[in-house]
């Protein structure tokens, strides 16, 4: 019954678009913003190694999760929830997960459209020369001087979110393929160019030891759970577009016949690398300017420029580089905003051009907290070890990444590996595959949510971890 289902948003044109959707929606600045400077505040290789951990073993079986659901159920995934439930005889509740993903996409967007918004600018910037020969301090200052300007900040992110808009009035299909079929390899090949340059810097391999050798020592007063793996979790989820509901409804629109663990794989793998070639390629600029890892979200847009003011062809590069970091962010932000779309046009029967200015005007309202974070409204607090400076911003990605979005994923691996039939996951997941399923099935079932749940106990004096600095 469900196999012959069809998504009344439509189809992807293959199996391979599929996984291009999927990998623009997980690759964008979760990899090259937000995982550097994580990586950073949490003191380099340990925070990676358990980053990778908790990849391959919640990551990977919660996407599996997460699309098998959005291939069955075939709706927005608030819809879907709703009709596999009651497929399933379950209580019909379930359809407030759906709304959990939601709510954690709007506040998502909200602040990725300020921070892609940065990346706007920075087109600008390189591409006129701003740091041609310049040094740590120059690059700091011409940061810090955009982030105190709240009304840049507005102007760059209200254009992101029209650009988002745009796209998903539209349907997130078109367009959406050239984007990734393209931008995203020339994105992948402008890394490797910034890792080659890396290796001609000083401290190339302070750099790497700093990324790949955990130094357990640093680790020694601090809270394992709270301080690494929470952050670590948060970051795998948010890096991956798992927990909301972005890659379900990406799944809506995959046909019967592709293999949900190959494409996972794909999609992971990639997702991966490019957050690993942006480490390479930054922390050893970081220690070679004598920059600080732990300098909080604006770390690549202090250290990088100072490579692309260095090296031969760096304005092209530079602004090459945040153009491509544009569009990475555009390819994900449009699955931030597809659930809550899918929704309106599913169930208050709006055009899709309305339900796109809807939604995407409240995450840009939204957006406007950001914006004042980094200026008039910040503040500073301390989180799980680490010095967050800016207020609302901070509060807004620590709440959707390393609560909802994992709260999320627990629950759709739960919904799904013990409350599902079996032969409904065997059908599909299964087919052909025994073995695969076997071990997704245990993973799924014991390791992923024990794995989730015990981080989440031992942080549970949360609110602890939340201190007002002044
Ligand atoms: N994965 C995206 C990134 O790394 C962000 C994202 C999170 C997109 C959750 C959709 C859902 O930039």
């Amino acid at each position: 019954m469900s196999s012959i289902r069809a998504s009344v948003h439509g189809q992807w044109s293959s199996r391979w678009i599929f996984i291009l959707a999927a990998t623009g929606s997980a690759v964008g600045l979760g990899n090259i913003w937000r995982f550097p400077y994580l990586t950073g505040e949490n003191g380099g290789g340990a925070f990676v190694l358990v980053y990778l951990f908790c990849v391959v073993m919640m990551g990977i079986p919660i996407m599996m999760a997460e699309i098998l659901l959005g291939r069955r159920g075939r709706k927005s995934p608030v819809n879907t929830m709703h009709t596999l439930a009651a497929e399933e005889g379950l209580n019909s509740n379930w359809y407030l997960l759906g709304w959990l993903g939601v709510v954690a996409g709007f506040i998502i967007l909200s602040y990725y459209s300020v921070i892609a918004g940065w990346t706007i600018a920075f087109i600008f910037k390189t591409g006129m020369g701003d740091f041609i020969g310049s040094n740590a301090d120059q690059t700091t200052a011409i940061f810090s001087e955009l982030i105190s300007n709240p009304v840049i900040l507005l102007f760059w992110h209200t254009i992101f979110m029209f650009l988002t808009i745009y796209v998903v009035s539209r349907g997130v299909k078109s367009g959406l393929e050239q984007a990734v079929k393209f931008l995203m390899p020339a994105l992948f090949i402008l890394l490797l160019i910034m890792v080659a340059y890396a290796m001609s810097t000083e401290k190339f391999f302070d750099g790497l030891s700093y990324l790949f050798i955990p130094d357990f020592d640093s680790l020694v007063d601090k809270n394992l759970f709270s301080d690494l793996f929470l952050p670590a979790l948060g970051q795998a989820f948010f890096s991956l577009s798992i927990g909301m509901g972005a890659i379900m409804i990406y799944g809506s629109y995959l046909s019967k016949e592709s293999s949900i663990t190959f494409n996972c794989f794909v999609i992971a793998l990639a997702d991966t690398s490019v957050a690993i070639l942006a480490g390479v390629a930054i922390f050893p600029i970081v220690f070679t300017y004598g920059l600080e890892p732990s300098g909080g979200p604006g770390l690549i847009f202090i250290s990088l420029p100072i490579a692309f003011g260095q090296m031969p062809f760096g304005t092209f590069f530079g602004s090459l580089f945040f153009i491509l970091l544009m569009f990475a962010a555009w390819t994900s932000s449009i699955s931030l905003l597809e659930p809550a779309v899918s929704w309106l046009v599913e169930n208050r029967n709006m055009t899709r051009i309305k339900a796109a200015y809807m939604a995407g005007f409240i995450a840009w309202f939204l957006g406007l907290l950001t914006v004042l974070s980094f200026n008039h409204w910040a503040f500073e607090f301390t989180f799980a070890g680490t010095i967050k400076e800016n207020g609302l911003f901070d509060i807004f990605d620590i709440l959707t990444s390393n609560i909802m979005l994992p709260l999320g994923g627990v629950l759709i691996v739960i919904f799904t590996s013990w409350l599902m039939s079996r032969s409904s996951t065997i059908d599909e997941l299964g087919v052909g595959d025994n073995n695969i399923y076997k071990i997704w099935y245990f993973i799924a079932r014991y390791i992923a949510p024990l794995g989730v749940i015990i981080i989440f106990l031992n942080t549970m004096g949360f609110f602890k971890l939340f201190s007002l600095n002044n």
